[in-house]
């Protein structure tokens, strides 16, 4: 029998224990051995709750437990999380966390110290929810030098998106709707600024690259500026607005940067709707390959934390190599990226103007919105924000989908 902690008692935790318990004769096959919450660390009480008699307020109770063998960190956030896993893998305790904030930003260190004392830390719930993504890229996919990520890899702003666009609801509505299906995170900036899918691809980008990407080095625009005009806009351009976490290579720089995108039809990533994530990954060998499933919500989270605690089990004192170092790596300025610009202007802003700045453009108009917007030709970042700020007047600007 395999003794397990949870810490924390929130919406994935109670959702781990909830997938632990009900898939409890599956998961002993699968993982060869009876897996049982002994332990949950939590501040509150849950008297209603059957599993009440296992919630215990201070971690002291866990560490000093030499029965528990494997700590499910489910807490969010860095402090205290950051210490106890860190504490656990120390103990030779092997670790699986949804804490993607904590993964982004000690993620190197902690598995350093898992391989040194022969346990793993995993994480798979923490980039995309229920999507297999984790263990795919750093198996599956490993003979593969992956070249580039695009995903959807927050749900609360997919969800939000799709209902704004779908049914009109106004942000503050979806918003809450989301927080409400337990999409959202404790601060929802983290989800609609784009926060959250920032440290998502810095995972992914350092998973595949070995090197540590620091999220604060990745410009993050988020969806909190996205209003009904642009979604009108959208329309007329046959597009649709996604927020796309997104970093690719070339001539051997790395480059990333999470922004919301006009989407064609036609692109795969266009009919990603409500909580879905899609991860669209290009390897040098194998092409493309896209990854689809719930990107947040209680039991998707959930079932991939415990696919980690199996995980664990089957790779009990053997540490699985994951190749994430802690040397930085040094993402290239976007200013050199190229892309088309879908810009919205105040009326009176002349054409002449407009294209004496920007060059060739493709002018867009929707009936009832009163403004000059027109789509870019291909052009630098740094060529378009000396052009927008030579003209002024942009009332807002969407990146085009371009690679
Ligand atoms: N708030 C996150 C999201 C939860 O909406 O994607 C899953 O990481």
């Amino acid at each position: 029998m395999i003794n397990v902690a949870v810490l924390g008692y929130g919406t994935i935790g109670s959702g781990v224990v909830k997938v632990l318990q009900t898939n409890v004769e599956s998961i002993a096959r699968n993982a060869g051995e009876e897996i049982v919450v002994k332990r949950i660390l939590d501040l509150r009480d849950f008297p209603d709750d059957p599993n009440n008699k296992l919630v215990v307020h201070d971690y002291k109770m866990i560490e000093e437990d030499e029965d528990i063998q494997i700590v499910v960190e489910c807490m969010g956030g860095i402090r205290p999380a950051y210490t106890f896993v860190k504490t656990a893998l120390e103990q030779g305790r092997s670790v699986a966390t949804s804490n993607k904030e904590l993964v982004a930003k000690h993620g190197a260190e902690l598995i350093a110290i898992a391989r040194e004392k022969n346990c793993n830390f995993l994480f798979e719930a923490s980039v995309g929810g229920g999507i297999p993504l984790i263990r795919p890229l750093n198996s599956s996919l490993c003979g593969d030098v992956i070249e580039e990520i695009t995903g959807i890899l927050n749900g609360t702003t997919n969800y939000m998106l799709t209902k704004m666009n779908e049914e009109g609801l106004a942000f503050d509505d979806v918003l809450k709707e989301a927080q409400e299906k337990g999409y959202a995170e404790l601060h929802p900036e983290a989800d609609v600024e784009g926060y959250d899918a920032c440290r998502k691809i810095a995972i992914l980008t350092s998973l595949v690259t070995g090197k540590q990407v620091d999220f604060e080095d990745i410009h993050t625009e988020g969806i909190s500026q996205i209003n009904a005009d642009d979604f009108r806009y959208a329309k007329a351009l046959n597009c649709g607005i996604k927020l796309l976490a997104r970093s690719w290579k070339k001539d051997d720089v790395f480059y990333a940067m999470v922004a919301p995108i006009m989407v064609e039809h036609n692109h795969p990533l266009y009919s990603i709707r409500d909580v879905f994530n899609a991860v669209h990954v290009h390897g040098n060998m194998v092409g493309d390959i896209m990854f689809y499933g719930r990107g947040a919500g209680m039991l998707p989270t959930a079932s991939a934390v415990v696919s980690d605690v199996v995980e664990s089990v089957h790779d009990h004192n053997v540490n699985q190599r994951l190749f994430w170092s802690s040397e930085k790596l040094k993402l290239g300025s976007l200013a050199r990226c190229e892309g088309r610009f879908f810009v919205r202007m105040d009326k009176d802003v002349s054409k002449e103007v407009i294209e004496e700045a920007f060059g060739r453009v493709e002018y867009v108009s929707v009936e009832g919105i009163e403004e000059v917007a027109f789509v870019t030709d291909v052009m630098t970042e740094g060529a378009y924000y000396q052009a927008a700020g030579t003209v002024g007047h942009v009332i807002g600007m969407i990146r085009m989908n371009h690679k």
